[in-house]
C-alpha cells in the first residue's frame, strides 16, 4: 500500500449500513472514517432535519457537496455518504473522481425495516411507497459505483466483502 491510499466512499440508500459498515472497514484497513451527514451538521451547527426545514433539500445538497469536497481532499479515507449524496451529478463526478465508489446494496424491504421511524430522516417521513418509488429512482445511479456489494447480511460481513473488494482494486492498479 502507498503512502497516500486511494479514499474508499460508500454509497446506497437509507439504511444500507454506509456508517456502521464504514466504520469497521476503516478499523480493518487502518484509514479514518468520516461520515459527510455528521460532517455537515457538525460544520451548520444543525441537524440534517433542521437544514432540511429551514433551508431546503437543495441547499442541503450543496452543503453535502462542499462537505465532500473537503473530505476528498485527504487521503486514507473511509467515507459514509449521505443516501441522496451519489444521486447529485456534481458530487457523484467528485466521488467517482477521487475514491473507489462502494455500493451497498439490499432489497428495499430490507431497508425500511431498517429505515423503521427515523425522524432524523426528513426524506423517510414520506410513507412506505413514496419511498420505494424514492428506492427504485436511486438504485440505477447507485449501480454507476465502481463495485456493488450485497449488503442484505451482518455488518461484519458486509464489512469484510467491501475490505475484500478495496484490497483486490488497489491490488491491480
Ligand atoms: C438522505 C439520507 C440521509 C441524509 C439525509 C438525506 C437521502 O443519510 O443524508 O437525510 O437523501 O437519502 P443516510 O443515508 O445516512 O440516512
Amino acid at each position: 500500500m502507498t503512502a497516500a491510499p486511494l479514499n474508499l466512499a460508500l454509497v446506497g440508500f437509507m439504511g444500507a449500513g454506509k456508517s456502521s459498515v464504514g466504520r469497521l472497514v476503516a478499523q480493518r484497513l487502518g484509514f479514518t472514517f468520516a461520515d459527510s451527514d455528521l460532517f455537515v451538521e457538525a460544520k451548520a451547527g444543525r441537524s440534517i432535519a433542521q437544514i432540511f426545514a429551514e433551508a431546503g433539500e437543495e441547499r442541503f445538497r450543496a452543503m453535502e457537496r462542499e462537505a465532500l469536497e473537503l473530505l476528498v481532499a485527504e487521503r486514507g479515507l473511509v467515507i459514509a455518504t449521505g443516501g441522496g449524496a451519489f444521486v447529485d451529478e456534481a458530487t457523484r463526478r467528485l466521488l467517482l473522481g477521487s475514491a473507489l465508489v462502494v455500493y451497498l446494496e439490499a432489497p428495499f424491504e430490507t431497508l425500511w425495516e431498517r429505515i423503521g421511524q427515523a425522524p432524523d430522516r426528513p426524506l423517510a417521513q414520506s410513507g412506505r411507497e413514496r419511498v420505494r418509488e424514492l428506492y427504485e429512482r436511486r438504485v440505477p445511479i447507485y449501480r454507476e459505483a465502481h463495485v456493488t456489494v450485497d449488503a442484505a447480511r451482518p455488518v461484519e460481513e458486509v464489512a469484510r466483502a467491501v475490505e475484500e473488494a478495496y484490497r483486490a482494486h488497489v491490488g491491480t492498479r
